[in-house]
């Protein structure tokens, strides 16, 4: 019965998740109260970043398998007097961490993806709190204001939400201080149940207060640190005290008349993105049709050469060179295009297994009247992270060491195989996939988006981009389609239910290509706009999501 009832309540913003508005502002996230938190931030009058910050700290309390303040992202920011700026708040490899740390235990994959061990120094308040104070216009006690009071408060469990904490209800028993947040007298919380976080809403009210100093030079940190220390982990408070942001220059890159505005390393979604685009602006898409056995294999080889750059060459630029230039140069992509239109069958790859569905990042995205626009992806990694909270702290620590290749050629969680430039060290920020997008078309505007998926992200904005730019597709249509996904090793393409019809399938097989049936994954939140009339759209694929809107 209270399912229905929710199914009832959120069924409007499925039906009507895409207004289409002359822009006073948008804000897309998959939790509508975030959504509405940003969009009430900028009917006050704030911009973009002061929207965003809100909706970053909003997502930390009701989305805490993924919105965090534990762990790290990327912020991509459109300044409407033309600037654009990369914002990296990735986490940071403690400074007693060493390439070998994972390699030397029994239960290496467990290590570095549960408990204190697998924690990097967290960038996100202090990404969040840049962000604010360089371009927002509004305080940090306003803009946190909202998510304090819903921490404080509680709010009311959807059952998709409810779904999740049942999935992990027994992780959540192991700690104390967890089950006594996320289950009630031992029992999973269920759907309609009221979420309260007190020790949340008291971290939060000290970094409305005191700002990053309370997380990076105050209590917190020590109390995570005091936590590390006596569970295993090598946190110390001079990783705290080191950990700085960083702005960077945006990477660019052209696809017909779109010009792609991205992360750069230790983000590979940029990179990755432009080389397979590149690539398949070399081949006739639209006219080969949309998922036929065609172009769904050129596609296909596309993401078999990003993958394999990406998992072989890129890593931290503070720590290695990237030969970015070459990798998303259209030379580069034609000499690749080249291969794949002689080449008939794909070479055999060795296959690896890896967990089925990894759901536990989340992307969001704001534009204003003013035309300031943000796209951000930030995660914990793993769902939930660490699964451990430090003392009453009240929120989750990232697990993104597993990020780094842990054993040098061997599969991370996300099956991805990767080498000495992504190997660990002190204070080094692990490779990414994290691709908040932004894109232009003749100078103005065009698209904000971006996903949760590991690695299945990079494609996952491909693809919607490739259904936009080739397929002319509703901005809904672009999000719904089912996607498939390929990364080389392990050797098969991933499909979401429905992904290629099993003629295209079979054609492909025939080919020499491997399938894998999945669940679905992802979760793009997209604004797209024409001049100034923007929409906004979220993915169905996490059904609490909505799009908060100010209509003119
Ligand atoms: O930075 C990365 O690439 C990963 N830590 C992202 C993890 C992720 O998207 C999991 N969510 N589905």
């Amino acid at each position: 019965m209270r399912n229905l009832l929710f199914l009832l309540l959120i069924l409007p913003s499925l039906i009507f998740s895409s207004p289409i508005l002359k822009n006073n502002g948008i804000v897309v996230s998959e939790q509508r109260i975030a959504s509405d938190i940003g969009a009430s931030i900028l009917k006050e009058g704030g911009n973009a970043i002061d929207a965003a910050v809100a909706v970053g700290y909003a997502l930390a309390v009701v989305d805490p398998c993924c919105g965090n303040i534990g762990g790290g992202g990327f912020m991509n920011i459109h300044l409407a007097d033309g600037r654009n700026i990369i914002l990296n708040f990735r986490e940071k490899a403690p400074l007693l961490a060493n390439k070998n740390m994972f390699s030397k235990l029994d239960t290496p994959v467990d290590g570095s993806i549960k408990g204190y061990l697998s924690v990097a120094t967290p960038g996100t308040v202090l990404g969040l709190d840049t962000a604010l104070q360089k371009y927002g216009t509004f305080s940090r006690k306003k803009v946190m204001a909202p998510a304090i009071q819903l921490a404080e408060k509680g709010f009311i469990i959807t059952p998709y939400e409810a779904a999740r904490y049942q999935k992990y209800a027994k992780d959540f028993a192991k700690e104390p201080n967890v089950s006594s947040i996320f289950l009630s007298n031992g029992k999973v919380l269920h759907a309609g149940d009221r979420l309260v976080q007190k020790d949340l809403a008291n971290t939060l009210r000290q970094i409305a207060d005191f700002g990053a100093h309370a997380f990076y030079h105050g209590s917190i940190a020590h109390k995570i640190v005091a936590a590390s220390k006596a569970n295993g982990g090598i946190l110390t408070l001079k990783d705290f005290a080191k950990y700085r942001v960083k702005f960077q220059q945006p990477l660019i890159c052209y696809y017909h008349e779109y010009t792609l505005v991205l992360p750069p390393p230790p983000s590979s979604g940029g990179i990755v993105l432009c080389e397979m685009l590149n690539i398949l602006e070399n081949f006739p898409l639209s006219k080969m049709g949309f998922h036929t056995s065609q172009s769904s294999r050129t596609i296909v080889e596309a993401m078999r050469y990003g993958f394999y750059d990406r998992n072989n060459r890129l890593g931290d630029p503070d720590f290695v060179h990237n030969p970015i230039d070459l990798l998303i140069s259209k030379p580069y992509a034609k000499k690749i295009s080249d291969i794949i239109k002689q080449s008939n069958n794909p070479p055999p790859h060795k296959v690896i297994q890896f967990e089925k569905e990894l759901t536990d990042t989340t992307h969001y995205s704001v534009v204003d009247k003013k035309g300031n626009a943000v796209a951000v992806t930030y995660t914990l990694n793993g769902f939930f992270g660490s699964l451990v909270i430090a003392g009453d702290t009240g929120f989750f620590l990232n697990d993104e060491m597993d990020d780094f290749a842990t054993k040098i050629g061997e599969a991370n969680k996300f099956g991805l195989i990767e080498y000495d430039a992504n190997a660990i060290a002190p204070g080094k920020q692990p490779l990414s996939s994290m691709t908040p997008t932004l894109a232009f078309k003749n100078n103005q505007l065009y698209l904000i988006t971006g996903s949760p998926g590991g690695p299945r992200i990079i494609t996952s904005v491909l693809l919607h981009l490739l259904n936009l730019f080739d397929y002319h597709l509703s901005l809904q249509d672009s999000i719904y389609k089912p996607r498939f996904h390929y990364q080389g090793e392990p050797d098969r393409i991933d499909l979401e239910p429905h992904a290629l019809p099993l003629a295209v399938q079979q054609q492909m097989q025939k080919w020499g290509y491997h399938f894998q049936p999945q669940d679905q994954w992802g979760a793009i939140e997209a604004i797209k706009c024409n001049g100034d009339e923007c929409e906004g759209a979220n993915d169905i694929r996490r059904p609490d999501g909505g799009v908060g809107a100010l209509k003119s």
